[in-house]
Order: C-alpha cells, then sequence, then structure tokens
C-alpha cells in the first residue's frame, strides 16, 4: 500500500484592479488588458494523493458544484505527469461565485501547482500554463499571483513588481453575472469604439501603478469597462455601487471586478476601510450582499504562501542554491 500524502492549501481569490476590453477575436474570445491582483480572501482545498494502478478521484464540497474545475485540473495534471492515483479533495467554498473574484479558476490552479509536489513529478512552469489557459482564462494568472498585466484573452501574463499589501474592502451582492453574457452585451458597443484610447489609458494607469506601487493611489486613473455594461443589465448594481461610492471620501474609486458582479475599494489605510465598512453594515443591505474586508497578496506574499502550505513536501531551501530558491513552481522532495 503506498503511502498517503496530504496537504491544505489556500486558494485566494483575485480582483482585476483594471481591465479594458478592445476588441472581439476570432476565435470568439476579446482581446483584453488587465492587471490582476491576488486578495487574501480564500477557499480552503484539502487534498490527498496516494499513488494507485488505476486513478479515481473524489470530492467532498458542501456546495456540489456540477463539473467542477477541480477535478478537470487534477485529471489533466495527473495525465501530464503520466501517473495515476487516488486523490481526495475536500473544497471549503469562501470566495463567492459568479462574482469575478476566480474562484473556480484559482481552485484549478491550486491544484495544478500542488499535485506535482505531492507526486513527486516537476512539470515547468510553461507547461502548467498551457494546461492551465485550457480550463479557463484566469486560471494561468493563479499560477504565479501577486500582481500581473494579462493580455491576449487573459492568458498572456507578465508579472509585475511587488505592490504594498494595502487593506480593501469587497461587496459582493449575490447577483450572478455570466461572463459569457457579460462579454456579449459590451461586445456590441464595442465595434464603433477606438482602441487606442483604452491602450494610452491602460499605460497610465501601469505607468502610475508602479511609480507608487499603491493601487490604492493609481485607483482615480483605474477603469473596467464591462462596468457600464453590466450595471445596465443589474440596475440594483448600480444602487450598490453608489451608496458604496457615497459611503467613501470623494478622492476614493469603487470599481467592479472582473465581468461582475462584486465591487471592490483599495484602501490606503485600514482605519478608513473600518470606517466604510461599518457605514455599509449599518445601512440595512439586503440578505444576499456581504461586505468583506482583505488585503491585496503580493508576488513575495504568494510565493510565501504557497512555500508554507506545502513545506513538509518541498525540497528543503537550506540544501539548495540561491539560483534554486527562486525556482518556480515548487520543487518536490519526492523527485526522483
Ligand atoms: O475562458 P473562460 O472559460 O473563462 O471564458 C468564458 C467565456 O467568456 C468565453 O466563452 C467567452 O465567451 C468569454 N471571454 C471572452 N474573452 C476573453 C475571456 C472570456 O469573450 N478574453
Amino acid at each position: 500500500m503506498s503511502v498517503t500524502r496530504s496537504a491544505t492549501l489556500r486558494s485566494l481569490a483575485k480582483i482585476n484592479l483594471d481591465l479594458r476590453v478592445l476588441q472581439r477575436r476570432e476565435d470568439g474570445y476579446h482581446e483584453l488588458r488587465t492587471v490582476f491582483q491576488t486578495i487574501s480572501l480564500a477557499d480552503v482545498i484539502e487534498v490527498a494523493y496516494t499513488a494507485a494502478k488505476r486513478t479515481r478521484f473524489t470530492i467532498d464540497d458542501d456546495l456540489q458544484i456540477p463539473n467542477n474545475l477541480i477535478l478537470r485540473a487534477a485529471d489533466s495534471a495527473l495525465h501530464a505527469m503520466k501517473v495515476s492515483a487516488e486523490v481526495r479533495f475536500r473544497l471549503k467554498k469562501q470566495i463567492p461565485m459568479g462574482a469575478g473574484l476566480g474562484g473556480g479558476s484559482s481552485n484549478a490552479a491550486a491544484v495544478l501547482l500542488a499535485l506535482p509536489v505531492l507526486a513527486g513529478r516537476a512539470l515547468p512552469i510553461e507547461h502548467l500554463m498551457e494546461l492551465g489557459a485550457a480550463l479557463g482564462s484566469d486560471v494561468p494568472f493563479f499560477l504565479d499571483g501577486g500582481t500581473a498585466i494579462g493580455l491576449g484573452r487573459g492568458t498572456e501574463m507578465y508579472a509585475l513588481p511587488d505592490i504594498r499589501r494595502e487593506p480593501i474592502l469587497l461587496l459582493t451582492s449575490g447577483i450572478h453575472v455570466g461572463t459569457a453574457q457579460a462579454y456579449q452585451s459590451l461586445s456590441e458597443k464595442l465595434t464603433s469604439q477606438s482602441v487606442s484610447p483604452k491602450i494610452n489609458n491602460f499605460r497610465i494607469y501601469t505607468r502610475t501603478l508602479m511609480a507608487t506601487r499603491s493601487a490604492g493611489a493609481a485607483s482615480a486613473q483605474s477603469a473596467n469597462d464591462f462596468e457600464s455594461a453590466v450595471f445596465g443589465l443589474h440596475p440594483q448594481l448600480k444602487r450598490l455601487y453608489d451608496r458604496l461610492r457615497k459611503a467613501c471620501a470623494k478622492s476614493v474609486t469603487v470599481r467592479m471586478t472582473g465581468s461582475g458582479s462584486a465591487l471592490f475599494v483599495v484602501f490606503e489605510s485600514i482605519a478608513e476601510r473600518d470606517r466604510v465598512r461599518a457605514v455599509m453594515a449599518s445601512g440595512g443591505l439586503n440578505e444576499d450582499a456581504r461586505v468583506l474586508s482583505a488585503n491585496l497578496v503580493n508576488g513575495s506574499g504568494y510565493r510565501q504562501l504557497w512555500r508554507r502550505q506545502l513545506g513538509a513536501h518541498i525540497s528543503s531551501l537550506k540544501k539548495q542554491q540561491p539560483r534554486q530558491r527562486q525556482q518556480w513552481p515548487l520543487q518536490s522532495r519526492y523527485a526522483t
């Protein structure tokens, strides 16, 4: 009987600090310019891996999510490594679904990062990126985390240097926005718009973000092209947006993440975030709405988290050369 190797993974959510949709491409996807950012809100995935003659997956998931990306990611990772195993998952979902927070994509990436370490195999990051892109447009981002520019359909990723770990407030509404529907309703307006001002404004945003290393300070230059289309589809979301704006100081920007429906604000101080949180919580929100506090997790924080949660299974940092310590993804101590 083979040994079972287990780990408990925090699978972080993301926000889009900025998101510009340029035009529809021939393959049906839209050309994007976005800045992805991991945040501390997380699902918890317990995984237990046992080498076996025949592959078998089980998942214990309170919400019974159909066609769970965790299983599809596990299947593609095992195929790529040419191993068979019994893999048991337990998912504790905390990231609201259909909210633009990337929960499903993050779960898939967590599985792609963890299984090779538990199995004692190495899959290079380029290979993982390919497997991730086949599962969903946001999956490749979570293989690196931190702050990154996404181009193309969102899968062409360029990591940015660390920014400050600022506090944020999230406002979720229970309104489920279908990604494909959001793109479709936006798409009708895109043909008449020129892309060059969008690219210029995206450049101004990223330049400001890098000059200040503060998403709070840069937020005045940010945009999310989905906002007006999605607010048109869901007027109650626009009302929530207006309420959150009113609760914040004038200089502060409220943004929607992805194609919605979660709204967020990046603050430069915890005290101001907590003040706005109290105003929103006392304001009689409807019962599906939730106000959540979190903070930005930069690239260093993301790697630290992964080193901690796979600590027992990765090769000891002390035995590695300085160059190897920078290696990503993490290397399994069972690798042969
Ligand atoms: O890749 P993912 O499964 O996340 O995409 C869901 C849907 O969102 C796609 O089928 C497509 O309609 C739309 N989409 C798009 N352009 C992108 C990403 C997604 O049109 N860059």
